[in-house]
């Protein structure tokens, strides 16, 4: 199985979660401090030495595809005025050997349905999923992303970035069961999503990361619909578990749920803390405070 270079971004998602916010610019556009969630999430899949970006979007969504093109307009204002270092960051949203593909999905009919959009695309080779709603700070240890790869390289099979959750969580993740209780790397036995807490086989949650093999899209394109109507990719990976291997990694990190409230203003409070610029200034306001 080849090296992994295809990077898949479901991003047309309702994010209902933050109306109005979201009514008419994207989720994964909002700003952690000064970038948005989706560069986070380009950042990490480009450090991990992929090369073609998918972008799965849906309506609402075109400030994404402007965000990693070319700002024509704002580049010579800025070069007029002599601002090299603005320009600079300007341009480096996504370098220049990366490439940007961007697909429609026409209705938010899931994960599922987002990540088999992918499939023209992706073809049979192995391929990343990132969900830019999950943040995750490898506080300068190897970005997740990277961590995943090596998985797959030294394992050639599918890997899900997991963590561990509070029993009551369990019923907003997709659990898997494992076949021993604990270590980094272990075979995946079941998956279910969104399983009560009385019902949930562990408390291992998968988080927004995953390496897939092409023949998920196998088991995509049978699907039915799962929970709360939706196709769901975890339904697609409980049947991909009965063909092959599958690996839930215990990465190494801190992740922030930004599709939620508390989790966006909790990643906001921590990046923003550690921001070269204003990270000391802002460390000082919220001691003024306390
Ligand atoms: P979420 O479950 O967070 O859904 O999707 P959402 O619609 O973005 O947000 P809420 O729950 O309404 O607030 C997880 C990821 O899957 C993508 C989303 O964009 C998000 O990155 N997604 C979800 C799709 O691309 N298509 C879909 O049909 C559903």
């Amino acid at each position: 199985m080849n090296k992994v270079t295809k990077a898949v971004f479901p991003v047309a998602g309702l994010g209902s979660r933050f109306l109005p916010a979201t009514k008419a610019s994207p989720k994964e556009m909002m700003p952690v401090v000064d970038k948005p969630l989706i560069q986070y999430a380009v950042e990490e899949a480009v450090a991990a030495g992929m090369t073609d970006l998918v972008f799965i979007t849906g309506r609402s969504k075109r400030a994404i595809e402007d965000h990693f093109d070319t700002a024509y307009e704002l580049e010579t204002e800025l070069e007029v005025r002599g601002k090299a270092e603005l320009l600079k960051i300007v341009r480096d949203t996504v370098p220049s050997h990366v490439n940007c593909i961007y697909i429609r999905q026409p209705a938010a009919l899931g994960l599922g349905h987002a990540v088999l959009c992918a499939a023209p695309v992706v073809g049979e080779e192995p391929f990343a999923v990132l969900l830019a709603d999950d943040l995750l700070d490898s506080r300068a240890e190897v970005p997740v992303m990277k961590q995943m790869a090596d998985v797959f390289h030294d394992h050639r099979c599918s890997v899900l970035g997991v963590m561990n959750v509070r029993r009551e969580q369990t019923g907003q993740y997709g659990i898997v069961s494992t076949e021993r209780d604990s270590g980094e790397i272990q075979r995946i036995t079941g998956i279910v999503e969104k399983p009560k807490p009385e019902e949930a086989l562990s408390t291992q949650a998968v988080i927004g990361r995953y390496i897939l093999t092409g023949r998920i899209f196998e088991h995509l394109r049978t699907l039915k619909p799962g929970a709360g109507g939706e196709l769901q990719l975890t339904d697609a990976i409980a049947s991909l578990l009965e063909e092959e291997a599958v690996l839930a990694y215990q990465f190494r990190g801190v992740r922030y749920d930004c599709g939620s409230k508390l989790g966006y203003l909790q990643a906001t409070v921590e990046l923003a803390l550690k921001h070269p610029e204003v990270g000391e200034d802002f460390a000082a306001f919220l001691a003024s405070r306390a």
